[in-house]
């Protein structure tokens, strides 16, 4: 197994003092840092803390805001609610998935896409939904979302 390199990890252990009362805190860090939590990374601070890696993923699991998969640098969120899904939102996270070649959940191998699926974001009048890096599409179709991931990976390989 690759090696993890942990200076990273001891920067955020020192700046919240080795303490497990900041274990909320070294988490969020953690997930700033690397873009959600790596199992080397958790167990490091595991050992460093002196804790179980049981306590670390309760905490990593309670709170949605962390992952303990990679994501991706963009978010593509698809509504898949009763008012989104009879207006068609089913095909349209179809087309996206065929265009990424992944499915709902999951995470491009390039690190650029995560895909998820959500029930109701509350915007239901504007009906299919699609949720781009927190930016709402609505009224969305199959098109008007591959042409916004189509110009993101094209972007992405300009840079
Ligand atoms: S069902 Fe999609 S926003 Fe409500």
């Amino acid at each position: 197994m690759a090696s993890y390199d942990t200076a990273k990890i001891d920067a955020i252990l020192a700046k919240n003092e080795y303490a497990e009362a900041n274990l909320l805190a070294i988490l969020q860090d953690i997930q700033a840092a690397e873009g959600y939590l790596p199992r080397p990374a958790l167990e490091h601070v595991a050992k460093s803390l002196g804790i179980s890696i049981a306590r670390i993923y309760s905490m990593a699991t309670f709170y949605k805001a962390f992952s303990l998969k990679p994501r991706g640098k963009h978010i593509c969120t698809v509504c898949m609610g009763t008012a989104c899904h009879v207006r068609g939102a089913g095909r349209i996270l179809d087309k996206i998935e065929e265009n990424l070649k992944i499915k709902a959940g999951e995470t491009t191998k390039d690190l650029l896409f995560t895909v998820e699926r959500v029930n109701c974001v509350g915007a239901c009048a504007m009906g299919p939904v699609v949720i781009m890096d927190g930016e709402t599409i609505g009224n969305a179709t199959a098109n008007k979302i591959n042409k916004v991931i189509n110009d993101i990976k094209a972007d992405s390989k300009k840079s």
